[in-house]
């Protein structure tokens, strides 16, 4: 196992995926940020310079942290934001997964601009469970403002609605030739005849989930959010806000050129999305015309296909099957959306003095602002967050009936950094319940610090006496974000071994601030290998 360096200059620079130049905040001037490679068993050490003008966290999507979570980096969670002109250097051990990550900052809307991916091969001597293609492309699927994203999330919560809708999207930062003024602006990949090939797809999007889709070639899911899966053909792959997803293909084809192209899958009326497609390019070695190809993407709201391929996905597993048979915490979580009064004019000028919310179980949750709840915890300092999370909503109800009228107060939840506290190594099981609380809607839910196994999904509300012969306990699809069907619900479990903080939250990045979250407090186990170690020196200070 080897220490794999990086610095990480965060700062403004100028990009023109559009018509138009526009001042971003960058890693190292590129965007998407660097490629991070790394082996399953090395440790990844990133120094952070943050020379941007913002608060600054980077967060490492889907790395366990396992007893590092001072390094997972969502803001005033584990971490106060490394302040403009400060730095904090990232530390940690990548163990017991292998596939795509990536890394995104965990601060405001930046992410939008500061990302990257994080490739995890397996350690020397261990190999792919498929044979190993002849190269790997990340794939790297993004949203497009031509405006400040700091200001267009702030203009959000000022009015209280929603956010302006992005301009483009993007594959590795670039918008594809289907946008104005951009013929140089395509991301190209080459292919030889006969070849296979690895799409690292992520899914580095704002607020929508994306169809992916090349032109005339089939593909074969092999891995989603680093964790293999049985080999899944497939000519159409969909990926939540957070997700990954690996996939083959075969340049089977006449050489020539094909198009690979993204655009969003709209859960529910009334969502918005600028309804356009991003395209790349697949090149083959030898092709003779030029024109590509154009896939026929799925009708944005196409949720039959969606779902088909979300539900099918199973995990690849060599040895006895490990998801937790016993259940020590139940928990059944509700999101709702909702309204809340404003504050102040000054923070909020929504009409009727109300601005957006959102919930679980009816608690909207609210970031600390001068300490993060990992020192809180730590250190044993009261006042910065409760442990009175519900394990329940606080009215059961149709849940995904929009006609039904709901209990008022659900429509103005309360607010509260509220947390649930899991003794270590108990063994968790959360129903995730979509509800019709102001529109229905697909939320991709991600957790901190765990994979989880995904034991089913569905649409309507959650039964357990009918849905519990569902549940898939030898080889479900294990992720760290699930996107939980529009109007419907998914059951998740995992076994809270990793001591520390750990949000989760909707990967629709309004959600987050409009509350869509909650976080776990993790005990420490009873040996030192299972008690998480003090505060690198350099952990930023509020
Ligand atoms: Cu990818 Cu809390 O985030």
């Amino acid at each position: 196992a080897k220490v794999v360096k990086h610095t990480f200059n965060i700062g403004n620079a100028t990009f023109k995926p559009l018509c138009k130049e526009q001042v971003i905040v960058a890693v190292n001037g590129s965007l998407p940020g660097p490629i991070i490679r790394v082996h399953e068993g090395d440790t990844l050490v990133v120094h952070v310079l943050n020379e941007s003008p913002y608060n600054m966290t980077i967060h490492w999507h889907g790395i366990f942290q396992l007893l590092s979570g001072w390094a997972d980096g969502p803001g005033y969670v584990t971490q106060c934001p490394i302040q403009p002109g400060s730095s904090y250097t990232y530390r940690f051990n990548i163990t017991g997964q292998e596939g795509t990550l990536w890394w995104h900052a965990h601060s405001s809307w930046l992410r939008a601009t500061v990302y990257g991916a994080l490739l995890i091969r397996p350690r020397a001597g261990r190999s792919y469970p498929f044979p190993k293609p002849h190269r790997e492309f990340p794939i790297i699927l993004g949203e497009w403002w031509d405006a400040n994203v700091v200001d267009v999330e702030n203009a959000a919560l000022l009015t209280g609605g929603g956010p302006n809708v992005s301009d483009a999207y993007t594959i590795n930062g670039k918008a594809g030739d289907l946008y104005p003024c951009n013929t140089k602006h395509t991301h190209k990949i080459k292919v030889a005849t006969g070849r296979t090939y690895m799409l690292r797809i992520i899914n580095a999007a704002l607020n929508n989930q994306l169809f992916f889709k090349v032109a005339g070639h089939n593909l074969t899911v092999v891995a989603i959010d680093a964790s293999y899966t049985i080999p899944f053909p497939t000519d159409v792959v969909i990926v939540a806000p957070g997700q990954t997803t690996d996939v083959l293909l075969v340049a089977n084809q006449a050489p020539g050129h094909y198009y690979m192209a993204a655009r969003p899958y709209i859960s529910a009326v009334g969502l918005t999305s600028n309804n356009s497609t991003t395209t790349g390019v697949i090149q083959y070695e030898n092709a003779t015309s030029s024109a590509p190809l154009m896939p026929v993407l799925p009708e944005t709201n196409d949720t039959v296909t969606a779902h088909r391929f979300l539900s099918n996905l199973t995990a690849l597993i060599t040895g006895p099957p490990r998801v937790p048979l016993d259940v020590d915490q139940h928990m059944f979580v509700t999101f709702g959306l909702g309204l809340e009064p404003c504050e102040t004019k000054a923070t909020c000028e929504g009409l009727n003095g109300l601005r957006f919310s959102a919930s679980m179980n009816n608690v909207s949750f609210k970031l600390p602002s001068t300490l993060a709840m990992l020192q809180a915890h730590f250190f044993g300092v009261s006042g910065i967050f409760t442990e009175d999370f519900p394990v329940v909503p606080p009215v059961v109800f149709d849940y995904t009936n929009a006609n039904v009228s709901f209990d008022s107060d659900l429509w103005t939840p309360v607010k509260g950094t509220r947390v649930k506290r899991l003794p270590y190594n108990s063994t968790v099981e959360i129903v995730l319940q979509n509800t019709a609380i102001l529109g229905t809607e697909n939320h991709p839910i991600h957790l901190h610090g765990f994979n989880f196994f995904v034991l089913a999904q569905g649409f309507g509300n959650f039964n357990r006496t009918r849905d519990a012969t569902l549940f898939n306990l030898v080889n479900p699809q294990e992720r760290n974000t699930i996107g939980v069907p529009v109007g419907g619900w998914a059951v998740i479990r995992f076994r809270a071994n990793n001591p520390g903080v750990w949000l989760m939250h909707c990967h629709l990045d309004v959600h987050l601030p409009w509350g869509l979250a909650m976080a776990f407090v993790i005990d420490n186990g009873p040996t030192p290998s299972s008690t998480l170690p003090p505060p690198p020196e350099d952990l930023p200070r509020c």
